[in-house]
């Protein structure tokens, strides 16, 4: 049964993180200059699985958000103030209402929620609850939103807990079985974005949030679509040699159903447009990034060059501003 293997790698996010960032990060400070074009918009980052929001590895990143776009205000989503308990958030808990403390808590953030955009940066399961932020919330709205690695089409496979990894293995314990019982899609992390195109029908009937927010049922929720339009990026990026997330592929949104791989494009979700993708391609919003390496093996040139290209003062300045949109009508 697939319903095994998927924690345990997933679970050392945060230590990868801390490794990849090999060089310590120059804290070069500038002061913020007096034309407000050049303030950069506020950064919210979701971190993943079995990970915390005050980890060294995240912050290290956030930091060099900061080094990238001097002035950028950091915030770090967390479902609770204390570190273990927001660790252990990212295995238990409903997601929709985790969406809506995320929602809640950037709303009532004194600079966040002034800001006339944020940007947002999320790792592996932080960046599908991102975009149910940017579907159900979206205020103060999202310019840029970046995924490493994030699960957008669900995962088809749990992988095995390490020996000592007590949360972990108290949460396959429970998935073990069904993962479409009610406990599990309310209080299990993972089985929530579980998706097994083997059991599709079960999936639709059950699936407390990605198929809610895939717009996969035949009730269209029209706001998702309207607020994934209003990105000027999408950003997704799939590791290379991904073996942590099964499929690795589902991080552009593709479907893999046994050994068929159907890309986005080619996709219902994409030609019916179901939450505005097809839209945000067309303007040239869309981009499907690779990195390479292992599940979120981040390298700090690469998330250099991210952060230069999408974050930063309002007016982007870079190549992203002048691009045209290349897809005509029908062809896809
Ligand atoms: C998750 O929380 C939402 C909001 O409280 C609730 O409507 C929904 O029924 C919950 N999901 C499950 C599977 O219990
Ligand atoms: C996956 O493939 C199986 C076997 O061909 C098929 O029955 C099922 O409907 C497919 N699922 C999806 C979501 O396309
Ligand atoms: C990333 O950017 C920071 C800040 O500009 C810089 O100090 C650091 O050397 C850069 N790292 C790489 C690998 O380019």
């Amino acid at each position: 049964m697939a319903i095994r293997n998927q924690l345990k790698l997933l679970f050392t996010a945060g230590s990868l993180i801390t490794a990849a960032l090999a060089n310590p990060i120059n804290q070069n400070q500038k002061s913020l200059a007096d034309d407000d074009d050049d303030t950069p918009l506020p950064l919210v980052i979701w971190h993943g699985l079995g990970d915390n929001y005050a980890a060294e590895g995240l912050h290290e990143v956030g930091a060099l958000a900061e080094a990238v776009n001097p002035g950028t205000l950091v915030y770090f989503i967390r479902m609770d103030d204390t570190a273990s308990r927001d660790q252990s958030a990212t295995f238990f808990g409903n997601v929709t209402e985790q969406i809506a403390k995320a929602c809640a808590d950037i709303a009532a953030h004194p600079i966040l929620s002034t800001a006339p955009a944020i940007d947002a940066l999320g790792f592996s399961q932080g960046g599908q609850f991102l975009r149910g932020y940017v579907e159900r919330c979206n205020s103060p709205p999202v310019r840029s939103l970046v995924t490493f690695g994030s699960q957008h089409n669900g995962i088809s496979a749990f992988r095995e807990c390490g020996a000592s990894d007590w949360v972990c293995k108290g949460a396959m314990a429970l998935l073990r079985g069904n993962a479409w019982s009610s406990l599990a899609q309310s209080r299990l992390v993972p089985a929530q974005y579980y998706r097994d195109p083997a059991q599709y029908d079960k999936y639709l009937e059950y699936s407390n949030f990605l198929a809610d927010i895939n717009n996969e049922r035949a009730f269209k929720k029209e706001k998702y679509k309207e607020n994934i339009v209003k990105l000027e990026n999408l950003v997704l990026y799939m590791f290379e040699d991904d073996t942590t997330v099964v499929p690795k592929e589902t991080a552009w949104f593709e479907e893999v159903n046994g050994t068929e791989v159907t890309p986005l494009r080619a996709r219902k979700m994409y030609s019916e447009d179901w939450i505005g993708l097809r839209e945000l391609d067309r303007k040239g919003g869309l981009q499907f990034r690779t990195a390479p390496g292992e599940h979120m093996r981040l390298e700090e040139k690469l998330l250099n060059e991210t952060f230069a290209e999408f974050f930063g003062p309002l007016k982007l300045g870079g190549k992203k501003a002048s691009r045209p949109a290349t897809l005509g009508d029908g062809d896809l």
